[in-house]
């Protein structure tokens, strides 16, 4: 019998258990809390597992990420080396899409501006720039980053992106590696897709906000809603103040929570959300990760799978 245990932290772990239930009539499905054997285990799903989670799992067939994010799980000090299987979804990029666009679009529109002068009662008429006159930059072009890129094209907004690899995407100028300067320069508003690595850590600092175009009213905005480590603070709410960046808009954080004391929330040209930007589903995750057993188990190859070294 395939048994599935589930080690879930800070989502209902119960809801994901009664939904693997229902969709895996002929696999034993296992919560955290339950009595178990480990070495019984052939997949585990995981989301910010504790240190003890893979205690004992000697026959892992595979770890099964609930994020598709996997920087957290990779430094996990006692990940097995089985093959681990990240989150892909079409309703997980259509809201982290959602996010970008919100974002996006009321930058273009030049909000922080109106509600400064909303804010001190004053009448001043400028013009926000139409859409193809501003430039998205799109920092990292996989399943999100892509899926963002066409939609915000779509939109009418000019699109360019910049992957680790060259990139051919239909409509929008693709940069890769070594080309990020280039890049910077032709960005008015540029969003944050990239995995948290090694190379990506840090890199929205205040170096790079200086080499972002100078076009729209108020200056360059940045938005970041892939990890925290992405970002130094400091420098974020010095760009802000200093008006380097004319905005940023935050979903991540360097720690989260965001510590009360943190001085991003005082800041008016500050748009933050508590890492909500793309939430897995309960059902089309189950959906997603219920066909990769039977798949498995039916002598299919595992897809989605993490290079560790490359990291994402
Ligand atoms: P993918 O792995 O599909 O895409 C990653 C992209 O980043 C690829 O285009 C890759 O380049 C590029 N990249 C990686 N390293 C570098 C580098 N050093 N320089 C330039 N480009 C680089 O990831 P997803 O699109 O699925 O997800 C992105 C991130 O979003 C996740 O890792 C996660 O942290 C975050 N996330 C946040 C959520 C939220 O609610 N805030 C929800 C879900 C995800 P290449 O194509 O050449 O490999
Ligand atoms: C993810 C996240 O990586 O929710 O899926 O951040």
């Amino acid at each position: 019998m395939t048994t599935l245990l589930l080690h879930l932290s800070d989502v209902d772990e119960a809801e994901w258990a009664a939904t693997y239930k229902r969709a895996l009539p002929g696999v034993t499905v296992v919560r955290q809390s339950e009595p178990y054997d480990p070495a019984a285990i052939d997949y585990i799903f995981v989301w910010k597992p504790r240190p003890e989670a893979f205690d004992g799992l000697t026959h892992l067939k595979a770890v099964l990420s609930l994020g598709a994010g996997v920087d957290a799980l990779l430094k996990h000090p006692k990940l097995p080396d089985a093959p681990v299987v990240r989150f892909i979804d079409a309703d997980l990029a259509q809201k982290m899409t959602d996010y970008v666009v919100a974002q996006v679009t009321m930058h273009q529109r030049l909000a922080t501006q109106f509600k400064r002068d909303q804010a001190a009662r004053r009448w001043t008429q400028i013009y926000p720039p139409a859409a193809h006159h501003t430039t998205v930059g799109i920092m990292g072009l996989g399943q999100l980053g892509s899926d963002a890129a066409h939609k915000i094209a779509a939109l009418g907004f000019t699109v360019i992106g910049w992957s680790r690899t060259p990139k051919t995407v239909e409509g929008i100028a693709t940069y890769a590696g070594d080309e990020l300067d280039v890049f910077l320069g032709e960005t008015d508003i540029l969003c944050c897709l990239l995995p948290l690595t090694p190379e990506t850590t840090g890199i929205l600092n205040y170096g790079l906000f200086k080499k972002l175009r100078r076009k729209l009213e108020g200056g360059p905005v940045i938005v970041n809603a892939a990890r925290g480590g992405h970002q130094v603070e400091t420098d974020i709410v010095r760009a802000l103040t200093d008006g380097t960046l004319g905005a940023a808009s935050l979903d991540v954080f360097e720690t989260e929570p965001l510590s009360p004391d943190s001085p991003l929330w005082g800041l008016d040209n500050a748009y933050l959300t508590p890492h909500i930007a793309a939430i897995s589903d309960i059902d089309s995750g189950v959906r997603y990760f219920s066909q990769i057993i039977r798949d498995h188990e039916a002598g299919k190859p595992l897809p989605a799978v993490v290079d560790r070294a490359r990291g994402y």
